[in-house]
């Protein structure tokens, strides 16, 4: 996994109890995730879940550790990394309700309850603009976690001709800047300042 160092990563609580429905699908959903290219992004957004909010509902945490899932099924809005706005409204609220769609079905399949499914929705859906109390921690986690673990990914982007240094700083900053909860703001932009120092050094040369 990906990190930076100077905040020392948040886990599971050992003091924590959960519920047998949550820890089954819990087990069940990373067996699920372990392909996703971008996987270690969505673990470490459930971890700054808990971070956050301690007491974070088991459908909050679960929604964090799969919310970008509709990419991994073919088929879905596509963003063009150099012309289109990181901000994009059509894209990304395409990319949320896919995801909530793709999540909320896989739930069902392994016998979620209804509650938990309804539990889902909100954050999945506000992960990338926040809204309501719970999506605004869900964004700030999805915002700290990418900011924590991607900016290789960022520095790919350039290196490969995705997108311009420029345009991928842009991306960067967008996930620093849009963290709509107060308590997450230090941690993004900590977070974001490791991130521009990897693409940085990714950039000059350094590979690892
Ligand atoms: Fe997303
Ligand atoms: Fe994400």
């Amino acid at each position: 996994m990906t990190g930076n160092p100077g905040i020392a990563p948040p886990g599971l609580p050992a003091d924590r109890e959960f519920s047998e429905e949550f820890s089954r699908l819990h087990v069940q959903a990373r067996d699920w995730i372990d392909s996703y290219y971008d996987r270690d992004h969505m673990l470490r957004a459930r971890d700054w879940i808990l971070f956050l909010e301690p007491d974070a509902p088991e459908s909050l945490i679960f929604a964090a550790m799969t919310h970008d899932l509709e990419r991994s099924v073919p088929g879905g809005p596509v963003l063009d990394k150099q012309n289109m706005s990181w901000d994009d409204i059509t894209y990304n609220t395409a990319h949320c309700e896919r995801s909530v769609n793709v999540v909320g079905d896989w739930l069902r399949e392994h016998d979620a309850s209804d509650e938990f499914i309804e539990g889902i929705r909100t954050p999945i859906r506000e992960h990338e603009f926040g809204g309501s109390p719970i999506g605004n921690i869900m964004q700030a986690a999805d915002s700290i976690s990418f900011l924590e673990c991607n900016g290789p990914l960022v520095a790919n982007w350039v290196l490969s001709g995705d997108c311009t240094l420029e345009k991928g700083l842009e991306k960067l900053h967008w996930m620093r800047d849009r963290v709509l909860l107060e308590r997450g703001r230090e941690f993004a932009s900590q977070q974001c300042d490791a991130a521009l120092a990897e693409v940085d050094r990714r950039l000059s040369g350094g590979s690892t």
